[in-house]
């Protein structure tokens, strides 16, 4: 099957059955504010999505856009983060809020410009770009790895596999609609594409995924002996 076929498939399941998350445009509206996704995706680095939601929705509420966050206290900021662990964070947040608010609440709109703010690092841009701007990205995180490593039954135990991963993440990634397609692919390795007992016949890839061809889908990604 085509790497077109691979992203037609997924992008047909996604408007099905995207999890309705409060950071997410609904489908057919105009792309999110750049804002509520840099937030969430910070929020999202080290938290789980059910951890997550509460805290994103008491955020926006007390600090609706970016130069709100910007004009907050240290303090209260840090205090309503309590919680969510990896303080440095917190910290981060605060600081790339105040960068972006001295550039006129104007987050930058490509990778590069992204990846250069206060705790951004190369997932984080890649996501922010891709789902806020619709611009073309690779973004790679692990539930990305997994659904990867198994379509094409990616051999290599990790982290070496990583290189060859995002090779393939990049030859199934569309020119269009790539924030939704990263995160139907965040989705389905969420919800269908699991660890352990992946729900095969739930998938809208399985037809092109070598590791279910094999009948071990759950071989893969290999991990390193330890
Ligand atoms: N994990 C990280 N970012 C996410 C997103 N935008 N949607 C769902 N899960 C995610």
């Amino acid at each position: 099957a085509s790497s077109d076929a691979v992203g037609s498939d997924l992008l047909a399941w996604y408007d099905a059955h995207a999890r309705d998350l409060p950071w997410r445009a609904p489908p057919g509206t105009p792309a999110p504010d750049p804002y509520r996704v840099w937030l969430s995706e910070v929020m999202l680095q080290q938290t789980t999505v059910a951890a997550v939601k509460d805290y994103f929705t008491a955020f926006t509420s007390r600090w609706p856009a970016v130069e709100a966050l910007a004009a907050a206290g240290d303090e209260e900021v840090m205090a309503a983060w309590a919680g969510l662990g990896y303080y440095a964070r917190a910290r981060n947040l605060l600081a790339c809020a105040r960068e972006v608010a001295a550039r006129g609440g104007h987050f930058p709109d490509t990778e590069e410009g992204l990846r250069a703010l206060p705790g951004l690092g190369a997932y984080t841009a890649a996501a922010v770009a891709a789902i806020a701007f619709g611009r073309r990205a690779v973004v790679v995180d692990a539930n990305v790895e997994r659904v990867v490593a198994r379509l094409f039954a990616i051999g290599e135990p990790l982290p070496g596999a990583r290189t060859m991963i995002r090779e393939k993440a990049d030859a199934i990634t569309p020119d269009a609609r790539s924030g939704d397609f990263a995160q139907a692919m965040m989705d389905l390795g969420a919800t269908v594409c699991t660890s352990r007992s992946p729900r095969c016949l739930l998938c809208p890839l399985s037809g092109h995924c070598t590791a279910r061809a094999m009948g071990e889908p759950d071989r893969f990604p290999v991990k390193a002996p330890k």
